[in-house]
Order: C-alpha cells, then structure tokens, then sequence
C-alpha cells in the first residue's frame, strides 16, 4: 500500500511540475502577444500624420539633396529646426509652404507671415518639383527620433520599454529553466527514495550501505598520500610565484592607460577618416625632444567653422561610443572663449587640461627627434595604431627591455642624410655589415640615464 501511495506521489509531483512549466511558459508567451499585438494599435492611430506616412528612407537623400543647406533636425541654421516640424503645421499646409512658400506668404495666410518675419523676412527656395508623397517622405525623415547614445541604453530602454521587455522574457526563460532542474532534483530524490522503501520491503540489500564503512573520503586518502602533497605544493608554489613576479614586473608599466580626458578627442576621427597629419598637430615631434600637445588654437583653425561633425558621424558617435560629439565640440568652444552665435572670442578662457599618458620616469631620457627624424622612424611603430583610436592609450609598455630590445634589432638607416658621415665611418669598420643600434652604442647606460 505505502509502496504504490509513494510511487504515485512522486509521479504525481513530476506531472504536477510538467504542468506547471507549460502553464507558465503559455503565460509568458501570451504576455508577449498583448505588447506585441494589442498596444501598438494605439500609437500607430495617435502619430500616422507623423511616423506612419511616407519613407523615412528616401526622405532622408530628399532632405540631404535639397533641404540640408538651410535646415538642420535639432538646431536653428538659416530656417527652423525641423525635427517633428509635421506635429507644428497642418500637412496641407506644409505642402503648399514647400512647394511655394513665397506664393503662401504673399496670399497673407497667418501661419506663413509669421515664421517669415521671425526669420527676418529671409526666404526659402521654392520646390514646385516636389509631389505630395516625396514631401511625406522628407517630413517622415524629419519626425524620426534622433539615436539613443549607447552609456544611457540600460537606463532609458528600461522606461522606453525596448529593452525592457526582452530583458524580462531572458529572466522568464532563466526563471523557467532554474524551476525545471530544482524539479528534477525533486523528482530524483523521490524516485530514489520510493525504490529504496522498495527494496527494503521486498527484502532487497543495497549496495551501497554494505560498501560504506570501508570507503575513506577523497580528501582523507589525500592527505595521506605523500607523494601527491609534495607534487601539489610544488605546483601551487611555482604558480604563485609566476603570479607575483608578473605582478612586480608590472609595477609602474601603464600599457593600455587611457585615462578619461576633459574633451572626448578622438584621433579616429582626426588623424584617421580626416586624415591629419600627426605633425600637423604635434608639430614638435621632428624637432625636439618632446612631441607635445597641440594649443586650442590649432584646434580653431578648423573649429572656427566646424561646430557640428556631419549627421552621419554624429549617429555613429551615440550608436557605437556613447558620446554626442556636437557637445564635445561646445567643450572646445568653452574652453576658448569662442561664441558661435557672435562669431568671435568673448576672452572668457579656461584652458583644457589633458591628462598625460605617456610619461618616463626622471631617470631616463627619451628624444623625438632622434628617433622620429634621424631614425626615420613611424609615430605607429612605437604609438600603435592611432588612426584607429577613438580615446588615446598607451600601446608600448615603455619598459627598459622594449628600448633596448629595438636597439638591439633595428638596423641603422644608412641612407640618413643626418649622420651619415658617421654611419659611413663606421659600416667601414664593420667590414660592411649591418649596423644596428646597439653598435651605436644605443646600449650605453650613459645615453638613456642621466
Ligand atoms: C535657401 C534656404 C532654404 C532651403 C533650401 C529650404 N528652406 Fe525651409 N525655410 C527656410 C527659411 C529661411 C524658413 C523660415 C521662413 C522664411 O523666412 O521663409 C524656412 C521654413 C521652413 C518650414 C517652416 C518651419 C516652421 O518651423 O514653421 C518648413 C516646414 C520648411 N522650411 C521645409 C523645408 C523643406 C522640406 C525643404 C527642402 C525640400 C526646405 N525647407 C528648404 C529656408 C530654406
Ligand atoms: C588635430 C590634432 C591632432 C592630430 C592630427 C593628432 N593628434 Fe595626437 N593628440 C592630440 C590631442 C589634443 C591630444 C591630447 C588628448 C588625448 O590624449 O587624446 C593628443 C594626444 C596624443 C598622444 C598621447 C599623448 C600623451 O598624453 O601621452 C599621442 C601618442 C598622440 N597624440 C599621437 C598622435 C599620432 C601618432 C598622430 C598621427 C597619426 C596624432 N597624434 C595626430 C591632437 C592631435
Ligand atoms: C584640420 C582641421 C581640424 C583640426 C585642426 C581639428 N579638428 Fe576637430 N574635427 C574636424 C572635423 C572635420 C571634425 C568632424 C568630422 C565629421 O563630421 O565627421 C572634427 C570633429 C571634432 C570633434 C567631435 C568628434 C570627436 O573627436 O569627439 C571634437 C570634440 C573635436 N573635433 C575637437 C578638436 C580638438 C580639441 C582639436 C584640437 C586639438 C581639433 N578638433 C582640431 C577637423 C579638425
Ligand atoms: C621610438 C618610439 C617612439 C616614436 C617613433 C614616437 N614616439 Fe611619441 N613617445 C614615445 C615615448 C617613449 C614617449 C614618452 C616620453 C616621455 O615621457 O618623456 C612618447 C610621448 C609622446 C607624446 C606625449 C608628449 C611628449 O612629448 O612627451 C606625444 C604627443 C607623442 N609621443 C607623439 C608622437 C608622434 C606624433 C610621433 C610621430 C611623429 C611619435 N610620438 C613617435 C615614443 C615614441
Ligand atoms: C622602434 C624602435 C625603437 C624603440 C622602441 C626605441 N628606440 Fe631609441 N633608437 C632607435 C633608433 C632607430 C635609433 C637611432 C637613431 C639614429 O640613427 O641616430 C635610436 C637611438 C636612440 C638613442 C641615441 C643613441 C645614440 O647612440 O646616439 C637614445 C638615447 C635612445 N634611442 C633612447 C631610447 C629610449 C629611452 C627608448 C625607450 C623609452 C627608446 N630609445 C626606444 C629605435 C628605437
Ligand atoms: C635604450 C635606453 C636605455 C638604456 C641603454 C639603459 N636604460 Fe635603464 N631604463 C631605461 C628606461 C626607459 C627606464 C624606465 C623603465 C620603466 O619605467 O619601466 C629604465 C630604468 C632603469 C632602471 C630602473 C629604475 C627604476 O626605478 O625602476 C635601472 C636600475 C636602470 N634603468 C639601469 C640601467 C643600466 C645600469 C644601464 C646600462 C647597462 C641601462 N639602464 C641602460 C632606458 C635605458
């Protein structure tokens, strides 16, 4: 009796459990159906005249090719900002303003003249060859939303409800999947207990109880067993020791630094997709012993006329690093003094203060020039792929050992116009042979230590 009660329990428990994982998972799924299927019918009524019409698509090439001159989404240019600029205006109305706006202007409707006079009677092309659904297109461009910057994802998702939901269905599948085996546990135990009542009233030995006494733990037969301590102490003192020299060794090597700086420069953008020359910048490279930092007034060379990157790199700025660039620039623009709106300096200066990255302790010393110049060698070689580097880092350890390593490989370039009369002197010397920097005497303690 007891037997057939305990095998239908755990039966019972293992169906019972089965049930419960469908009928949670149906939830879950019909959860998913509502977001998906019952809401959006609503915001799709409320924002046809906004989101639904038209091809943001080609609205954007329509913009770029004729609007992009006199229009900007989120800022004031020659004409108002145009982001959602279909919720201010009837579209009727817009059609007739894009096609002809003078024509609007000069039949005296309201709407018309008073935009015209705020912008100081300024006019606007007219686009007669513009149809109703190109103007769609161009108006479902300008109401799309601006990108989410990528450091603010987790936080407005959340609200915004994207994210949110597929992060609660990756819980839900979690949640089922940790119920699922504790039931499996559950239903082992019992299985394991209701065969053994079996046994036992059936009169069955098991194994196992017989087996107990003469079975020493894993841990005590361990112990006891000499050899294999002294084969594990050995081991774990050869590890700890290779992770304490790293350790040492790695005292004062800032490879990979790359410390926050006061403005987001990216040299990716820079020195990479603008292509400007590092010397451009860091002018003192080839002279001296130091390259430098370039003063804010190189910057406004170009920054006089550049305040916002171009739409395309602004996008890719909040998509792939979380930064809005047309803020960093406002930074630069702080920083000296300049007013956008005047188009001059007000005096009002705070100069950036850049965080250094590479620096050599006092004791040795370190010259540009001589490597850069007389060495002909590239800023890459030692300063790693620049153009690529949104945030600046130190790509060489800096080390000692990484001086003298290339002192020791690199052969002197003997074509250098520089020294030549030495080089010349002394490849005689060595019959001809390649000279490297050692032979210079790139090993001297003297030459690098002061
Ligand atoms: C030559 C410059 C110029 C071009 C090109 C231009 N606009 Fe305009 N736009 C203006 C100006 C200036 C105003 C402000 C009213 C005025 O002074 O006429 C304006 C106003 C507007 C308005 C009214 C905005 C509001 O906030 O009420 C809309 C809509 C508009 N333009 C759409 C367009 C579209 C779409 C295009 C491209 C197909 C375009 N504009 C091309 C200069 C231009
Ligand atoms: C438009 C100006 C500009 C150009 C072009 C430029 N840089 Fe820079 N560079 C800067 C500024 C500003 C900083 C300081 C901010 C930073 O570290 O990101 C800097 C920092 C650096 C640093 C780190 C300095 C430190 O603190 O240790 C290195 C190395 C460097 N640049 C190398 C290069 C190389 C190599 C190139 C050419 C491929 C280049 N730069 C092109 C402006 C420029
Ligand atoms: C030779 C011209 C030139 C010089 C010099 C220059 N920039 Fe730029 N900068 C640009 C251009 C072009 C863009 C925008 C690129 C785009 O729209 O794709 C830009 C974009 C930027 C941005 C936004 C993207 C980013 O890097 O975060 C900042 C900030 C910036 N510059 C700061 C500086 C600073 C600081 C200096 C001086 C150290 C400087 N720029 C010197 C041409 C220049
Ligand atoms: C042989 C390796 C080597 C080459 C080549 C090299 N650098 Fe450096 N650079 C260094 C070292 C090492 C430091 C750290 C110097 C110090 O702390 O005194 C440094 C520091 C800098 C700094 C920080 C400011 C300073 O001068 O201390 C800038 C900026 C810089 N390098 C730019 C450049 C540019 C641009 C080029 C190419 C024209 C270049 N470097 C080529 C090794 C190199
Ligand atoms: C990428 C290879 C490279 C690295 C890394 C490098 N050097 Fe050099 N170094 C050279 C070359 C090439 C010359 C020879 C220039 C010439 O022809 O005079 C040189 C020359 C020198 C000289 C002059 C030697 C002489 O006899 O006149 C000194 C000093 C020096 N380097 C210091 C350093 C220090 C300090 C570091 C590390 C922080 C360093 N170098 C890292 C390649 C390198
Ligand atoms: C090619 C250049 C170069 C030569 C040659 C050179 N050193 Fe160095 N040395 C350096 C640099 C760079 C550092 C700093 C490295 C660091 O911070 O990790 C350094 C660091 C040291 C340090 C460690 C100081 C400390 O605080 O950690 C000692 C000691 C030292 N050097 C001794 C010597 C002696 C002795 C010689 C001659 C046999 C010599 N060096 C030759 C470039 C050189």
């Amino acid at each position: 009796m007891t037997k057939k009660n305990l095998h239908l329990s755990s039966l019972q428990l293992f169906l019972a459990s089965l049930f419960l994982v469908f009928s949670m998972m149906s939830a879950s799924a019909q959860e998913d159906l509502t977001t998906s299927d019952g809401e959006p019918a609503v915001p799709v009524e409320a924002t046809t005249d906004a989101g639904t019409v038209g091809n943001a698509t080609q609205g954007e090439a329509l913009f770029k090719a004729n609007c992009a001159a006199c229009h900007k989404l989120y800022k004031r240019a020659t004409g108002p900002a145009l982001f959602q600029v279909s919720q201010r205006h009837d579209r009727e109305w817009l059609y007739e303003w894009i096609k002809n706006s003078a024509a609007l202007i000069a039949s005296g409707d309201p709407e018309a003249v008073a935009i015209y006079n705020e912008y100081n009677q300024s006019n606007m092309n007219a686009f007669p060859q513009l149809s109703n659904s190109d103007i769609d297109d161009i108006l479902a461009y300008t109401d799309t939303e601006p990108p989410v910057p990528t450091a603010a994802v987790a936080g407005v998702d959340e609200v915004a409800g994207g994210g949110a939901s597929s992060e609660t269905t990756n819980n839900i599948v979690l949640g089922v999947l940790a119920l699922v085996l504790i039931i499996l546990i559950v239903v082992l135990f019992a299985v394991n207990a209701t065969l053994k009542r079996f046994a036992a009233a059936n009169g069955i030995q098991t194994e196992f109880e017989e087996d107990k006494p003469a079975r020493t733990p894993i841990w005590k037969a361990f112990v006891q067993n000499q050899f294999l301590i002294l084969v594990t102490a050995i081991f774990l003192l050869l590890a700890s020791a290779y992770f304490v020299y790293g350790a040492f060794m790695s005292v004062g090597v800032d490879q990979g630094y790359a410390p926050v700086q006061p403005i987001h420069y990216s040299h990716r953008i820079h020195a990479g997709v603008s292509q400007i020359e590092c010397k451009y910048c860091h002018s003192s490279a080839r002279e001296s012993k130091h390259s430098g930092i370039p003063s804010l007034n190189v910057c406004m060379n170009c920054h006089k006329s550049i305040a916002e990157v171009s739409d395309d790199t602004y996008a890719e700025g909040m998509e792939e690093y979380g930064v809005d660039y047309n803020k960093e620039i406002q930074k630069l623009y702080a920083a000296t003094g300049w007013s956008e709106a005047e188009q001059a300096y007000t005096g009002e200066e705070e100069p950036v203060r850049w965080v250094r990255i590479h620096n050599l302790p006092d004791l040795a010393y370190f010259n540009h020039a001589q490597h850069v110049t007389a060495g002909n060698i590239d800023c890459q070689t030692c300063h790693g792929p620049v153009e690529e580097m949104e945030i600046m880092y130190q790509y060489s350890p800096l080390t000692m050992g990484w001086c003298i390593n290339c002192h020791r490989e690199t052969n002197v370039d003997l074509d250098n116009g520089y020294y030549e009369e030495i080089h010349k002197e002394l490849s005689e010397k060595r019959g001809g042979r390649q000279l490297t920097i050692a032979d210079l005497g790139g090993l001297e303690c003297g030459k690098c230590h002061y």
